[in-house]
């Protein structure tokens, strides 16, 4: 019988086999994959095992502290925080086209990735959290010939000069399963039930050029949307709810004044496994409600909308 306690010894021992003594380095993204892969490969080689968290300044707000939180004081997981943001930002200013800000920002991990590991004396494996939809979508949307849609950041290998090898315990899995594993590894149920976070982070939801002040704009409409969302109820049902900051400003009236400000996209899906996807049917005073909030709070939205396009033939994140 495949039971995910089965699936969880066979995978330890097969790290074991594939690892030996060596260094692992595991970058952590913030998201719940990577962070399985993470404990899980803690129980099979204990400290022979350093995370890297990279904070590359494109994260959701208060997600730094949370992961690096869990995973130095509930674990105990040597963990190197590495705030790379500067770096990160410096590479993408004046980048527009989505498969070169997913490029460069893969390759910034990478290198990331490859300094901590010198730091720690050299690693010879990589540890990523990367699922069988990942493998899948990267090579072929439609199970036909490749075609990248886009290029998933942590699949397809590492570069040559990196003398690493890489470990993907989860390679196997769905999210569901992934789910499960982290429960049965004993991560906090509100962390296990996170909607997915993508590694470009929020640079893929701000198309066009990524900036600071977009970025901080992004910030706080999509953590007032999620908050919503939570008080209504709604988290668990959806697979996915995060905002888009379009590049366009439109007119508005706020007081007795003109505004002409950025437009805020609200996106919300339901999925099995994020390779299809129907849109989330929000009641509309929900929408409102969320609509007014954003407006109302953040400076520099005057004007939000709903996306209620499904997967195919829309993507889930918009670039
Ligand atoms: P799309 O937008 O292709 O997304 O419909 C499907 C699922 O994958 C997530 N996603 C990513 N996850 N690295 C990741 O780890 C990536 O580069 C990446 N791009 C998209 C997306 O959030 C959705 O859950």
């Amino acid at each position: 019988d495949w039971t995910m306690a089965a699936f969880r010894e066979e995978a330890i021992a097969r790290i074991r086999e594939q690892v030996g003594s060596s260094r692992v380095v595991c970058g952590l993204s913030g998201g719940v994959d990577s962070a399985v892969a993470a404990v899980l490969i803690h129980e099979a080689i204990g400290d022979q095992l350093t995370c890297v968290f990279v904070d590359h300044g494109l994260l959701r707000a208060g997600e730094a502290a949370e992961v690096v939180g869990l995973f130095r004081d509930h674990y105990n997981i040597p963990l190197v925080h590495a705030d790379v943001s500067d770096m990160f930002l410096g590479h993408l200013a004046g980048v527009t086209d989505p498969e070169r800000k997913r490029k460069i920002i893969g390759g910034l991990f990478i290198d990331v990735f490859d300094a901590e590991a010198k730091k720690l004396g050299g690693a010879d494996f990589l540890a990523q959290g990367t699922l069988y939809p990942d493998v899948i979508e990267s090579v072929s949307a439609t199970g036909g010939p490749a075609v990248t849609i886009k290029s998933h950041h942590n699949v397809g290998g590492l570069p040559e000069r990196m003398n690493m090898k890489l470990v993907e315990p989860l390679r196997a899995l769905f999210k569901d399963e992934v789910r499960v594993l982290g429960r049965t590894l004993g991560l906090p149920p509100a962390f296990v039930g996170r909607h997915p976070f993508p590694g470009p982070g929020l640079a893929i939801r701000c198309p066009g050029e990524v900036t600071r002040d977009k970025l901080d704009i992004l910030r706080q409409a999509d953590s007032i949307y999620l908050d919503e969302i939570r008080r209504a109820g709604l988290y668990d049902v959806i697979w996915q709810a995060f905002a888009v900051l379009l590049p366009v400003r439109t007119v508005g009236v706020m007081g007795d004044g003109r505004t002409y400000d950025q437009v805020c996209a609200l996106r919300a899906v339901t999925s099995t496994d994020g390779m299809t996807a129907d849109f989330f049917p929000f009641d509309m005073n929900f929408l409102g409600r969320a609509a007014t909030r954003i407006i109302n709070e953040v400076r520099g939205i005057n004007r939000v909308v709903y996306d209620v396009t499904s997967k195919p033939p829309g993507t889930i994140e918009w670039e």
